[in-house]
Formats: C-alpha cells, structure tokens, sequence
C-alpha cells in the first residue's frame, strides 16, 4: 500500500472564496524582479532581530521560508545552515546569511523540499498574508521540525494588497493573528503564543514619539513527543 501524503492529513480551514486574489496571475510574474527594499520599517526589524535573539539558540539549522535579501537574524550569533526560500533567485543570492536557497511558488506546489525532522526553526517573516493553501504549509512545516522546534511567523498591517487572499485582504490585525493559529491548530499544532506590540522608530522619531510599523508574530513549537 502506498505510504500516505502529508495532502491527505490536510485539514481545510479557509474556503475557496477566502483564496482569491485581485490578482491571480501567476506569483512568479510579479516577483520577476528583485527588490532590493525593506518591506518594514526600522522599529519592525530590530523587534523581530530582538525575538529571533530570544528564540533562536546559536548553532540551530534554521529555514527562512519566503524570504528575500535579508533574513532580520542577529549579527552576533552564529546559525550554521540557513536554508532561504523565496520566488527571486537574485535576492536570495544576495542573502548574505542564507547558505543555500531554493524558488519555489508555494501558491502551485505546497511540498518543501526537505526532509521530515531536518531543521530546528521556520521562519516566515511577511509571507503568511500571500499564501493561498497555507493549511498545506502548516503541514509541511510540521513535517520538517525537529521536535521542539519552532515556526516563528511574522507581519505587520502592510501587504501587496492585489496579491494578498480576501481573508487576509479583509481581516483586521486581530483576525490576522487568529487565522494564522486556527491554520496551525487544525493541522496539530499545539496552541501557539501570539504577540501584537507596538514599535517605536529608531532615532530621533522614535524618541519624539513616533510610532512605526506595528508587530505581530505567532509562535508556534512542535511537540517532543
Ligand atoms: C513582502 S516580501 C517579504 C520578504 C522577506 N521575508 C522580508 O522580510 O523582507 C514577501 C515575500 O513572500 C514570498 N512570496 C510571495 N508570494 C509567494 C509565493 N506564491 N510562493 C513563494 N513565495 C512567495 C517572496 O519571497 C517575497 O519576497
């Protein structure tokens, strides 16, 4: 008999209709092009560099799943085996911490090339509010955890508003972050840790008062057993 596919242990969560896009071109299309920008601001990276700083123990082999030229990973600690994932192969090159990468459009084919239990954290840094299948992405991530490994995603309240999913596209920040977990749980996740936090831009703005990109993450561990 032939073994069964993590498809099959796919729980659905979102509806056809909650999977459209204003712009259902092919995702490579749009991302033909490097950009080599910042997609957040000041104050949003150095609190998601100050949580990876937090999370992320020195040595552990991590994966930065749809990421592009930077990964926001603390300068001062040394991860051995960064696999970067992305749909530009010129960003991903120009990832100085990335060690490999693969493209791969994740809205056509959910399987990631790894193997079960090969990495110790998933990174997903303003990513989620793209995919369409992201059940299937929960899976997958579960699969390739090592137990007690950690899926880390992060966003603000910014997108590519045509590429992004109705349910993300019409969901508050609150249902973003209540999305994200319900995705997870119904994939046998455990319940996972949610933060929503302000953030302050560095320098002057920030010490005027300023506000910057706000910060949402959802943080999820595979169980030991
Ligand atoms: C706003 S950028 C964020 C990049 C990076 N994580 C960062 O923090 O700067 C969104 C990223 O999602 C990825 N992405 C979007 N749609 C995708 C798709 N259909 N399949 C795979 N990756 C996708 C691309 O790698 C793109 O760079």
């Amino acid at each position: 008999m032939a073994p069964l596919s993590y498809t099959s242990m796919v729980v659905q969560v979102l509806t056809g209709a909650d999977r459209r896009k204003l712009d259902g071109s092919d995702d490579a299309l749009f991302y033909a092009a490097p950009r080599f920008v910042h997609h957040l601001d000041g104050g949003f990276r150095a609190r998601l560099t100050d949580l990876y700083r937090q999370r992320l123990p020195e040595g552990a082999q991590l994966l930065d799943l749809m990421t592009s030229w930077v990964s926001h990973l603390p300068e001062e600690i040394r991860y051995p085996n960064v696999i970067g994932h992305g749909l530009n192969a010129e960003e991903l090159q120009a990832n100085a911490r990335l060690n490999r990468f693969w493209v791969q459009n994740l809205n056509r084919d959910q399987t990631l090339p790894l193997e079960a239990a090969s990495v110790d954290g998933v990174l997903i840094t303003a990513g989620w509010q793209y995919l369409q299948q992201p059940e299937a992405i929960a899976a997958e991530v579960l699969r390739i955890l090592r137990p007690g490994g950690q899926l880390i995603v992060a966003f603000s309240n910014r997108m590519f508003s045509q590429k992004a999913p109705r349910v993300w596209l019409e969901g508050t920040d609150q249902d973003h972050l209540l999305m994200v977990s319900r995705v997870l749980v119904a994939q046998g996740w455990p319940q996972p840790e949610l933060l929503a936090e302000p953030t302050r831009p560095p320098g002057p703005m920030g010490w005027l008062g300023g506000q910057g990109d706000p910060f949402f993450a959802v943080i999820a561990a595979k169980p030991m057993a």
